[in-house]
């Protein structure tokens, strides 16, 4: 009896030391296949560091560990000093446009090994205060990072200021500026959207969208709600041409980055010089949220908050109309100088 017990458990044993085996084995081969899915980029020589070919493969382990500990101000002078990381300005800026999409852009460009992103909106060419901190205060802001990496920040305001442009150009005449553009209405509709979730929040009433979009003495639409002139995009454009050539910018399709991510984030990553190393492996369309979300590694993965994708009000179809009517020919103006054409009404 007690033989047949001890066998029993023997038994017993063997197959959980199996079990374990069999799993540690296949965790094992994840993590290999893993490497060979997301291969530590080699990038463009003009990033490069002379005589290295490679980011070393800590960079993405960095980008999910220690880069963020770092972020958070924990690092020791030493580790800085020991990592060789440094706080780089950035060499590429998302200046707009607010409600493009702007935060899944910076998000989805950060799976890049070579992209560190700054998490927060600086806001430091828009605002007279940040700006009079200077320069140095503009770098200590940014992440750190490997020399070889660059960095991207995006603060949205900034298409829109009118002093913005200049300075930027003082900072670097030849940054990389890119700009994340949605069909107008429905830009002017997410903006007046995230408007009305605030004062919500804070139990206070507001204006219908219609009310505000247009001018009741005159039933045309009103171009002195900011909603309606952000949505101008030419306007907004033009300013800037006068101090960088259109070769600098990169229009991004907002409204295709929420429905098909890869192609457009494979045209940044050629505008930006960098090897193609966002796959589809990285996004996967999730049901429950309605977007794509990010696959970093078989471990981490993430959405965007919950104030990205918000639900927007019904608003009356001839207001629709005649707001995509009035952005017309600014859309064609748009087409014409940056060359990319979109199917805006
Ligand atoms: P809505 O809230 O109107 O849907 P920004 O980051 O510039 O504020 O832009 C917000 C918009 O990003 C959202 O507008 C949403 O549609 C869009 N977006 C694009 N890709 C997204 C994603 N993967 N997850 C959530 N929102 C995304």
């Amino acid at each position: 009896m007690l033989f047949k017990q001890q066998a029993l458990l023997r038994q017993k044993l063997f197959v959980l030391g199996s079990l374990a085996i069999g799993s540690l084995l296949y965790l094992v081969a994840r993590v290999g296949s893993l490497d060979r899915l997301q291969p530590i980029c080699p990038i463009d020589d003009r990033l490069r560091p002379h005589g290295q070919d490679e980011i070393p493969l800590r960079a993405l382990q960095f980008k999910r560990g220690l880069l963020h500990e770092f972020r958070k101000g924990n690092a020791s002078k030493e580790q800085i000093r020991l990592h060789n990381l440094v706080q780089q300005l950035p060499k590429a800026i998302i200046i707009g446009v607010r409600k493009g999409g702007t935060r899944a852009l910076l998000e989805m460009l950060n799976l890049h090994p070579a992209v560190v992103k700054a998490s927060q909106e600086i806001h430091f060419f828009d605002n007279d205060e940040n700006y009079a901190k200077g320069i140095e205060w503009y770098r200590k802001k940014m992440p750190f990072s490997y020399p070889h990496q660059i960095t991207i920040e995006k603060s949205p305001a900034y298409f829109i200021t009118e002093e913005v442009p200049e300075r930027i150009y003082k900072m670097n005449s030849s940054i990389k500026l890119l700009i994340i553009v949605r069909e107008p209405t429905t830009r002017a509709i997410s903006d007046y959207t995230q408007v009305l979730e605030g004062k919500e929040r804070k139990n206070k009433t507001y204006y219908k969208f219609e009310k505000l979009a247009i001018d009741p003495n005159t039933c045309e639409v009103n171009t002195k709600y900011k909603a309606v002139r952000t949505s101008i995009y030419t306007k907004h454009l033009e300013r800037w041409l006068k101090y960088f050539p259109i070769e600098q910018f990169h229009i991004v399709d907002g409204d295709r980055l929420i429905t098909e991510p890869l192609p457009e984030l494979q045209l940044v990553e050629k505008f930006l010089n960098l090897p193609p190393r966002i796959s589809q492996y990285n996004l996967y369309f999730n049901v429950t949220r309605g977007f794509y979300c990010l696959r970093f590694n078989i471990v981490f993965n993430k959405c965007l908050a919950g104030s990205k994708g918000r639900i927007h009000p019904e608003v009356d179809s001839s207001v629709i109309t005649k707001l995509r009517k009035f952005f017309h020919p600014f859309n064609q103006k748009f087409y014409q100088i940056t060359g990319r054409t979109f199917n805006w009404p």
